[in-house]
């Protein structure tokens, strides 16, 4: 593979210059992290994982017309994305109380909310990642009323898909967080979903049992992280092509 310009290593991938002017290679590494970097570990295959799902979520949004910066996915680790001007916000949808709602509030974790709850954090490690009212986000430029508007409809859009997704595998979609992008054609100015969506940035519970099948596994030591992810992956029937775990067929 020809060697290519770095434009940014975060926690969870590295962005590569992409072939064309405005595209981007996300390459999805092992390494995890939580509560803001203090819990670190290399969690081997989680990249892969994460690719082939936020492939697979990226591709199912796009097809029900959810515009997203998902060009194609390239290799095991990698995907060609489109390049946006990212707003520096967590776009957060909850369904069910958990992590901090439930501390803030003292819910219990699983709690019904009343309707889906989309929050905005604002993205500053250095800060933590505060949770922010629309009004800051307002008056400190972040995003307009309008755009607001835009990413409240297309996270509740994201969340309907998603819902219906997991719970066709007995999943139940507890919460998530997605990253939104502008995408300029001239003068012409879209939102897009950007970054990841994979189970690092959702709260996914099997229906049965409650089992935690998403990174609170590695927040909360639950157990094996891959185990979890490759879980998800499996009843999604997305799966690497050379896994250990091989697709299950149906025998009629
Ligand atoms: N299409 C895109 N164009 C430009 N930047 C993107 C795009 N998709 C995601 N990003 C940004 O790329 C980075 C992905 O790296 P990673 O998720 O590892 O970051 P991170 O450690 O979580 O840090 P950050 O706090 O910046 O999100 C993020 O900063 C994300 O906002
Ligand atoms: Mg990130």
């Amino acid at each position: 593979m020809a060697r290519r310009k770095k434009i940014y290593e975060g926690k969870a991938k590295v962005l590569y210059e992409g072939p064309e002017p405005g595209t981007l290679v996300q390459y999805f590494k092992d390494d995890a992290t939580a509560f803001n970097a203090e819990k670190k570990d290399v969690i081997d295959g989680k990249g892969v994982l994460n690719n082939r799902l936020s492939e697979f979520f990226m591709t199912g949004l796009m097809n029900i017309g959810v515009p997203t910066h998902f060009i194609k996915r390239l290799n095991m680790r990698e995907q060609l994305v489109r390049q946006v001007e990212i707003i520096p916000l967590e776009v957060i949808v909850r369904n069910f109380a958990a992590g901090s709602i439930s501390k803030r509030l003292g819910l219990e974790e699983g709690t019904p909310l009343p309707r889906p709850i989309v929050e905005y954090s604002y993205k500053d490690d250095a800060l933590g990642d505060p949770l922010v009212p629309e009004e800051y986000i307002i008056a400190f430029g972040w995003a307009s009323q309008q755009d607001l508007d835009d990413i409240v409809a297309l996270a509740l859009r994201v969340n309907d898909f998603m819902s219906g997704v997991m719970h066709g595998v007995g999943i139940k979609l507890v919460d998530f967080k997605i990253e939104i992008g502008r995408i300029w054609d001239n003068d012409f100015m879209r939102l897009v979903v950007a970054d990841e969506i994979s189970p690092d940035s959702c709260r996914l519970w099997d229906v049965e049992t409650g089992k935690k099948l998403d990174k609170d596994v590695f927040r909360r030591d639950l157990g094996n992280l891959t185990d979890a992810y490759t879980e998800v992956a499996r009843r999604l029937g997305v799966l690497p092509a050379n896994s250990a775990h091989p697709k299950p067929t149906l025998i009629n």
